[in-house]
């Protein structure tokens, strides 16, 4: 029996910190408000000429060194994002041909928001175990500023730009690694986080532009409702699936969008705080990058040994939604 494991973790975030106190001078809010009602105290924002593709490379580096790999030793790239460098070609594209990934590698870019680097995951997973491919490199990577509305106080306090990526292959041996993983969308709910323009139901226009159409909407309540029923739903389903209690989980990576959420589906598992990676205060809400960024720090914080039981949980816009299991 062979399983598909974790070979190497790595992450950026870009230099600028953005402070809460910083972002209440250009919009009406407080330190107070955001700090109360999302956990996030800082965020990290890219610089101008700092592209989705940029922020991947650094992260791409670091996960590759970790590994002891090198580029061209991948054979299949997946970057999940929605904030790609351009609508054409995809980022991967671009990402592979910096960093000297060969030209027979697969590359390709997926769109599943916040719950995209597990998405990533399952697919290389999948096609890691088919044999097709020996190494791949998932990134998550995210420049979320750029679709970001400053003017809109409900949604610009959340948000942060940052990569993480990891490097995968199979071994052959059972019950290591990635363990299972429950994933899922229902685009029910598609309209609580948008971004309305600049596809092919709304191309671009001077009047999409002025009407602020590029950027993200969100109904809040709504995603946070949803973020909890689900998440919830899938971490269950991965513990019965493989017959376990909260005790046997040494540690919870949720995607870290609001500490009120990760709180909820805490108190709702039944799994202790401290179990749970959060490293919101300081990243805010990266989307894709989100997971992979807080897995690459808790595992240099040694919060992961051999043979740890490690659940990572996310939730985004679609609604998508996913929980993946792995051993150390
Ligand atoms: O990756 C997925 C991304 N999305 C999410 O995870 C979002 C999930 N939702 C949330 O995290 C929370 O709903 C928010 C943090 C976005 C908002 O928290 P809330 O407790 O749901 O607040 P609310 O939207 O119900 O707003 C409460 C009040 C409103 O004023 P009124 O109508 O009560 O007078 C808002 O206008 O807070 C106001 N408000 C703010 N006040 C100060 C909204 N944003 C701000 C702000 N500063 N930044």
């Amino acid at each position: 029996m062979a399983s598909v494991v974790i070979a190497g973790v790595g992450s950026y975030a870009p230099q600028r910190v953005v402070t809460n106190a910083e972002l209440s001078r250009t919009v009406d809010t407080t330190d107070e408000w955001i700090v109360s009602r999302s956990g996030i105290r800082e965020r990290r924002i890219a610089a101008a000429d700092e592209a989705c593709s940029d922020l991947a490379i650094k992260a791409a580096g670091a996960a590759l060194a970790d590994a002891g790999v090198t580029a061209a030793e991948i054979d299949l790239l997946i970057i999940a994002t929605v904030t790609a460098d351009s609508p054409l070609p995809s980022t991967a594209c671009l990402v592979q041909h910096r960093l000297g990934i060969p030209a027979h590698a697969t590359c390709f870019d997926i769109v599943a928001a916040c719950s995209g680097f597990l998405y990533a995951m399952e697919i290389a997973y999948g096609q890691l175990l088919t044999n097709r491919y020996k190494r791949a490199l998932i990134i998550g990577a995210e420049k979320l500023s750029a679709v970001t509305d400053w003017t809109d106080r409900t949604t610009c306090v959340l948000f942060g730009d940052a990569a993480g990526a990891a490097v995968l292959h199979k071994v052959d041996t059972p019950n290591v690694g990635i363990l299972g993983s429950d994933l899922g969308a229902d685009g029910e709910f598609a309209d609580n986080l948008y971004v309305k323009a600049g596809g092919s139901r709304a191309p671009a226009s001077a009047e999409s532009v002025g009407a602020r159409d590029h950027f993200i909407r969100m109904n809040g309540r709504e995603v946070f409702k949803s973020a909890v029923r689900v998440m919830e739903t899938v971490a269950r389903e991965m513990m019965e699936q493989h017959h376990l209690t909260a005790d046997h989980i040494s540690l919870v990576i949720p995607h870290q969008a609001n500490i009120r959420i990760i709180e909820a589906l805490a108190g709702n598992l039944k799994i202790p705080m401290d179990k749970f990676y959060v490293n919101l205060d300081r990243f805010g809400n990266t989307s894709s990058a989100s997971i992979p960024l807080a897995l690459d720090e808790a595992r240099r914080a040694g919060r992961v040994k051999p043979g740890d039981l490690t659940l990572l949980v996310a939730f985004g816009a679609g609604l998508t939604y996913g929980a993946t299991l792995i051993r150390w």
